[in-house]
């Protein structure tokens, strides 16, 4: 997460801006903050309307068959990576990411594995050197990996499988998905990994069985980034609400979801043709998961099982069915594909309290007036970066890339937004509430309200280092940097920025850029302490071109502060930045 400080906060009072785009699902699901992905064949990539389409709609593809065991491994020394490669490459070619399917399933293994009567000792040793040499081979390009696919029955109970038990690699219960996970993360430590599997969407005997396994997994430190649903619907896909609660659970867990391998089978004629009436319960359906995954930030992909009924694995599997998918087989957009455009078009975004933290020192458990904030991780926003300006009045505009984030119904000062990173000017109006009810907003859709505590002050000192944390975003009196190579003496006046400082007088006006002095004054009593010793404040109050809300403190460094790196902190009224911040000092 691209943590912006005061570099671009201190920018976003002077600078320019970027505009949202048109309306193919992948750029919609890009304004989500989501991937959208669909399984691919590399050997349809020949034909344009397949290649056009998937490059289009969809930020993130998955090889249907060409990572898996058998298909890529297909001898005990021969790998064929030609088909993944493929793929790999025409994702890169189209900035799309892509997601590893599987490196641990019972099936379409190759005949040398299942026939090969190997030890338990064997076939670890088999299935560790397979691991390592898949993940490895595509670390830094598949970005997540279905490590274990379907390891669970229906009841809850282990599947026994050559992995786990037939003979298995000589590790008991969940152990061999713990090792597997292991061994795929030594082989590419960045690679997302997740758990996957069909019918334990809701709440039932194989999702408990699953979450166990993962709070075991995770109490213990193993590897495991994510939950994936396979989603493989019929038009009557059972009790969202239950959906929704197993979501809940897992992602409370720190957990991410992903719907991995989505799509709703019909009843078709001999034609392959689905009636108008079954068209439409399957459009609600694709409605419906979109926003389901939308209300958690922790679901981050949604990924069709293909994408045109063209190519589904549903006719075979489930005679009499098919017409799953989003785009039929013209390659043209089915009503499921209206109602996913609908579905992240109007789902509120949704926003939490404590991801509502100052934009200095990321303190998350109050607001004050004229705070420099930043929201992370609401779900619906501007798909790339966009840094506002100030508008004809000199102000910065409370509505800026269709972007709003209101404290008690009054807009704030919007600094740059982007989905699931906005940054704002807390309204001065707060000023004296106990707390604010806080809603965000993008192209007019509103959030979940959520009430945050208000401060009178909460200082914050900007630093350099994007985690509030090190050397302060401090200057000296010719507006040089302080730095171990300029370090500032006793008696020296450092200027330091921050931000929390609460009202000031004359009382600040929302989103204004002070550039004829005398500036505002910060009301409360300000001081400030380096190294343990208590320096002189000399001003505390506005900066010249920076928004109304940061505040310059100007310190005239006391004698007898040790030499070095201190620790700096500022008190405004009865609150105190945050620690960790250092200045140099000769
Ligand atoms: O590649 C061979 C080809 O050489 C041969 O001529 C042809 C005829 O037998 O078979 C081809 O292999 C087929 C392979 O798909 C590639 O098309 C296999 O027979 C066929 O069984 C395999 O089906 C795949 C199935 O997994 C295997 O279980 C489906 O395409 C694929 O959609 C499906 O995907 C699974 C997920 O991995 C896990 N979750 C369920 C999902 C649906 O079953």
């Amino acid at each position: 997460m691209l943590k912006l400080r005061l570099s671009i906060c201190l920018a976003s009072a002077i600078a320019c801006c970027p505009s949202i785009t048109a309306q193919p699902l992948r750029q919609l699901t890009d304004q989500r903050g989501i991937l959208l992905g669909a399984a691919a064949d590399p050997s349809h990539l020949t034909e344009a309307p397949y290649a056009d389409t998937l490059a289009r709609e969809f930020s993130q593809l998955e090889p249907e068959n060409a990572m898996k065991f058998g298909p890529i491994h297909p001898g005990p020394s021969t790998y064929n990576f030609g088909p993944a490669d493929a793929l790999v490459s025409f994702a890169r070619g189209h900035n799309m990411s892509v997601r590893g399917h599987t490196l641990v399933w019972h099936n379409q293994l190759p005949s040398w594995v299942t026939n090969g009567n190997y030890s338990t000792t064997q076939l670890s040793g088999i299935l560790h050197d397979h691991i390592n040499a898949v993940a490895g081979r595509y670390a830094g390009q598949v970005y997540a990996w279905d490590v274990i696919n379907e390891a669970f029955n229906d009841n809850g109970t282990l599947r026994g499988t050559i992995w786990s038990d037939s003979p298995g690699i000589g590790l008991p219960g969940t152990a061999y998905m713990e090792q597997a996970l292991r061994w795929a993360h030594e082989a590419d430590p960045q690679a997302l990994l997740f758990y996957n599997d069909y019918n334990a969407e809701p709440v039932n005997s194989k999702s408990d069985a699953i979450y166990k396994m993962a709070q075991d997994f995770l109490s213990r430190g193993v590897p495991l980034h994510g939950i994936g649903m396979q989603t493989h619907f019929s038009s009557r896909p059972g009790s969202l609400a239950s959906i929704e609660s197993n979501i809940k659970r897992i992602t409370d867990l720190g957990l991410q979801v992903q719907f991995t391998e989505l799509d709703v089978r019909l009843p078709v004629d001999s034609s392959g043709n689905a009636t108008a009436a079954d068209l439409a319960t399957q459009a609600q359906v694709y409605h419906d998961i979109f926003a389901l995954c939308l209300k958690f930030p922790l679901c981050t992909a949604i990924q069709t099982w293909g994408f045109t009924d063209k190519y589904s694995w549903i006719p075979g599997a489930f005679p009499g069915n098919g017409a799953a998918l989003e785009f039929d087989r013209a390659y043209q957009p089915k009503p499921a594909y209206t109602s996913i455009q609908s579905a992240l078009q109007t789902s509120p975004p949704v926003i939490s309290a404590a991801a509502l933290t100052s934009a200095a020192s990321y303190a998350n458990n109050a607001v004050s007036p004229g705070e420099l904030v930043v929201l992370f991780g609401a779900t619906f926003g501007p798909a790339s970066l966009a840094l506002s300006q100030p508008d004809a009045s000199g102000k910065i505009p409370t509505q800026f890339s269709d972007t709003r984030l209101l404290f008690d119904d009054a807009p704030a000062p919007i600094l740059y937004a982007r989905v699931g990173q906005t940054a704002a000017v807390v309204p001065f109006s707060v000023a004296g509430h106990a707390n604010t009810k806080v809603e965000y907003e993008y192209q007019g859709v509103r959030s979940n309200p959520v009430i945050v505590n208000v401060a009178p002050t909460q200082p914050g000192l900007f630093t350099l280092d994007s985690s509030g944390q090190g050397p302060g975003a401090t200057l000296d009196a010719s507006f040089r940097l302080n730095s171990q190579t300029n370090p500032a003496g006793t008696g020296d006046v450092i200027l330091l920025y921050s931000t929390g400082g609460g009202v000031t007088m004359p009382a600040s006006v929302d989103g204004e850029i002070p550039v004829v002095a005398p500036f505002p004054l910060v009301s409360a009593r300000v001081t400030a302490n380096i190294g343990g010793v208590d320096c002189p404040v000399q001003y505390s109050g506005g900066a010249f071109g920076l928004v109304a809300g940061v505040i310059q403190i100007n310190v005239q460094l006391a004698p007898s502060i040790p030499f070095g790196q201190q620790p700096i902190s500022v008190k405004i009224g009865d609150a105190t930045s945050q620690s960790g911040v250092t200045v140099w000092v000769r």
